[in-house]
């Protein structure tokens, strides 16, 4: 089936169903072109826990699949691909929560909302990098807090807080490949661009960016900035929104450490190649497929989800 078959297909499915189709930023762009609402991790929780429609096909990773099966228990929630992981969620596993809670039984436990259903049942408040900030300000200066599992994250948050809260030691295998290196490359190469980073990169190059943020606040200080040129350190789909919000201004994509495409003057290419390969599992016929026939449909042990609603709860009051 081609492209414009997929789409009348999928739009024909939609109203049938009543189905809303929601994508991450950091999905192809004929996915974000298509889906009815596009958003980063907090707004499309938020999405869904205002969403009359009955079935949710959630095109992003499975966390954010069963985020939205857990605060919609009664809705049919359905992602494109099953195996769309996440190596920051996968480097926390429940098990390893469970002894390092019971290490510090005194601790809160404040987990970024890239974790699996099992991982949030045994957190105390979820964040996502929009909200981060504020949730961990709503605690005394002094409290005790496990962040995890995004090192980086936790890192930067200590960093503009000042807190000393312990942070577990994961990552996000595609934030951890930009490199100082590389961005004081192209910022040689384009010395008027502004350097946009999202909080999972390492340390080293959130001090080098004008701004950090979540895949929406980078886009929305891209929007009402002055300025025309950005360097883009993130997930290079958030391209497709900035483009599609900001058609009069350039978005460069920052290489990757192992990025090794130069032109004949010793430049470094720009390349769009900061692709997540779990968000890029998800595809148009995949989409269309899992709507058709309803499949891939996230379920959740109720005695986990009745756990985990609490935190990604609270996380969504104190949001307001
Ligand atoms: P946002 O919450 O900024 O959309 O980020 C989600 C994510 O997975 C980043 O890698
Ligand atoms: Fe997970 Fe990183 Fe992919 Fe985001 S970009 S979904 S944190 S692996």
């Amino acid at each position: 089936m081609d492209n414009e078959q997929l789409i009348e297909n999928i739009n024909r499915l939609r109203r049938e169903k009543n189905a809303i189709i929601m994508a991450h930023y950091y999905q192809t762009a004929d996915i974000q072109a298509v889906a009815d609402f596009i958003g980063d991790s907090l707004a499309l929780a938020q999405q869904a826990k205002k969403t009359d429609a009955d079935i949710i096909v959630l095109c992003g990773v499975h966390f954010m699949g069963e985020t939205a099966k857990i605060i919609c228990p009664d809705k049919k929630v359905l992602v494109p691909d099953m195996n769309a992981g996440c190596s920051l969620a996968d480097s926390c596993k429940a098990d390893d929560l469970r002894r390092f809670k019971a290490e510090h039984p005194d601790y809160t436990v404040i987990s970024y909302v890239n974790t699996t259903a099992e991982v949030k049942a045994l957190t105390d408040v979820c964040v996502t990098s929009s909200n981060a900030r504020k949730i961990v300000d709503t605690f005394p200066i002094d409290a005790k807090l496990i962040f995890g599992p995004d090192r980086n994250l936790g890192n930067y948050i200590n960093s503009i807080t000042g807190r000393k809260m312990l942070l577990w030691n994961g990552a996000c295998h595609v934030h951890e490949r930009f490199s100082t290196e590389r961005l004081v490359q192209m910022k040689l190469q384009y010395p008027n661009a502004k350097i946009l980073a999202h909080p999972e990169c390492k340390a080293t190059v959130l001090a080098l960016a004008d701004v950090v943020g979540s895949t929406a606040a980078l886009l929305e200080y891209a929007k009402n900035a002055d300025f025309n040129e950005f360097l883009v350190a993130t997930e290079s789909g958030i391209l497709f929104e900035m483009n599609r919000a900001c058609p009069d201004k350039t978005f460069i994509p920052v290489p990757p450490e192992m990025s090794e495409s130069f032109d004949e003057k010793g430049n470094l290419i720009p390349c769009a190649c900061n692709e997540c390969n779990f968000m890029r599992l998800n595809t148009m016929q995949k989409l269309h497929d899992c709507l058709k026939y309803e499949t891939n449909e996230i379920l959740i042990a109720p005695e986990i989800a009745e756990k985990a609603v609490v935190c990604i709860n609270r996380m969504l009051e104190l949001s307001r």
